[in-house]
């Protein structure tokens, strides 16, 4: 649980020490106040000069497993992984990484070729699963519960417009879904205040939500889940939107459609919010339903440096994470100390 790490029992310093645990990046759950400003920390250092960090992966092999499409995520991974030294070997799985073997197996395959595991798949227990099969970092890049990267990356891009995260009141209207559940714990992390509107049935899920306000109650932050998009962008600093129906929902996209229609991020809803508020969305956006054209297109709209920032927070990610030694026996090992 989140709350065990000690660093939440005070609130994170701007430049936090080298005290980066993780041996994978599955979850924002997982983080603690200080490894998210050592990411922070990291990243603004890269992002201001890739080229001294040219060799950080020499000589290492990344596979990246997807089972969903993907534009910034994967061109943003391969990009970083050559521009810091390394290999990407890119696998599009649409029926499934389980499809042909279970995902402990694939990972005791893959942990002998392979320096590091990138993947974007449905369940996230394929991910946790894998995580703890392989002996090299594995790395979210979005399932049906979180998108940490993504999140990291929108809190990294606020923290580069406004300097003061706890400050900041961050409101969503929208599903709360991956997206939203990531960008509630990062702001929990952060002690930012997340005001979340979302439909009825639309909830973010309970543990999630449990764990943001219990490491809100270290950090300061102040976590809001209703219904009101209203009132959730009232005085925001950032207005933050996601797509209506997610990759596998397509089937519900005329439903949901309808059920979000009030949730819409337009000129009105952004008139509540700060007059200094930027707009924000993962991207892709369906333009005329979640977020305006007015909108998505103004100069409030933060939405493309917000996917730049995705290449320079997950080169952090990776630079962090190269030398983790997980320790995880792979099968044959565990074979041979019975011997
Ligand atoms: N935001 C994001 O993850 O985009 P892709 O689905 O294109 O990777
Ligand atoms: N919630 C969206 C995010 C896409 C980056 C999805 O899962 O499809």
């Amino acid at each position: 649980m989140a709350t065990a790490h000690p660093a939440l029992a005070t609130k994170a310093p701007r430049s936090a020490p080298a005290i980066f645990q993780q041996t994978d990046l599955l979850s924002i759950q997982d983080l603690s106040p200080y490894e998210v400003h050592e990411i922070f920390a990291l990243t603004k250092t890269i992002k201001a000069k890739p080229s001294a960090f040219g060799t950080a992966l020499k000589g290492k092999q990344y596979v990246m497993m997807f089972e969903k499409p993907s534009l910034r995520t994967r061109i943003t991974f391969e990009a970083g992984i050559n521009t810091l030294g390394g290999h990407a070997l890119f696998m599009e799985c649409p029926g499934g990484i389980e499809s042909r073997e279970k995902a402990a197996d694939v990972a005791r395959n893959l942990e002998r070729w392979v320096q590091g595991i990138i993947l974007r798949t449905f369940k996230h227990s394929t991910v946790t699963e894998m995580a703890a099969n392989a002996g090299v970092p594995v790395i979210n890049a979005l399932t049906d519960r979180e998108h940490p990267c993504q999140a990291l990356a929108d809190f990294f891009t606020l923290q580069e417009k406004f300097g003061d995260l706890p400050k900041l009141k961050v409101a969503f209207a929208g599903d709360g879904n991956n997206v939203a559940h990531s960008l509630m714990l990062t702001a929990a992390n952060l002690g930012s205040h997340f005001s979340l509107a979302v439909p009825k049935g639309y909830e973010p899920a309970k543990d999630i939500a449990q764990a943001a306000k219990e490491i809100a109650a270290h950090t300061g932050a102040v976590i809001e889940i209703g219904n009101d998009p209203q009132a959730a962008v009232a005085g925001a600093d950032a207005v933050y939107t996601d797509v209506w129906a997610s990759m596998g929902q397509e089937s519900e996209a005329g439903k949901r459609d309808t059920i979000f229609r009030p949730f819409q991020v337009n000129a009105a809803l952004m008139s509540l919010a700060a007059p200094h508020a930027v707009f924000m969305h993962c991207l892709p956006a369906h333009r005329g339903s979640e977020v305006t054209d007015e909108v998505l297109d103004s100069p409030r709209s933060v939405v493309y440096d917000e996917a730049e920032n995705r290449l320079h927070v997950q080169n952090a990610i990776m630079v962090l994470l190269a030398g983790a030694r997980k320790g995880v026996k792979s099968a044959s090992a565990i074979r041979a100390g019975r011997a």
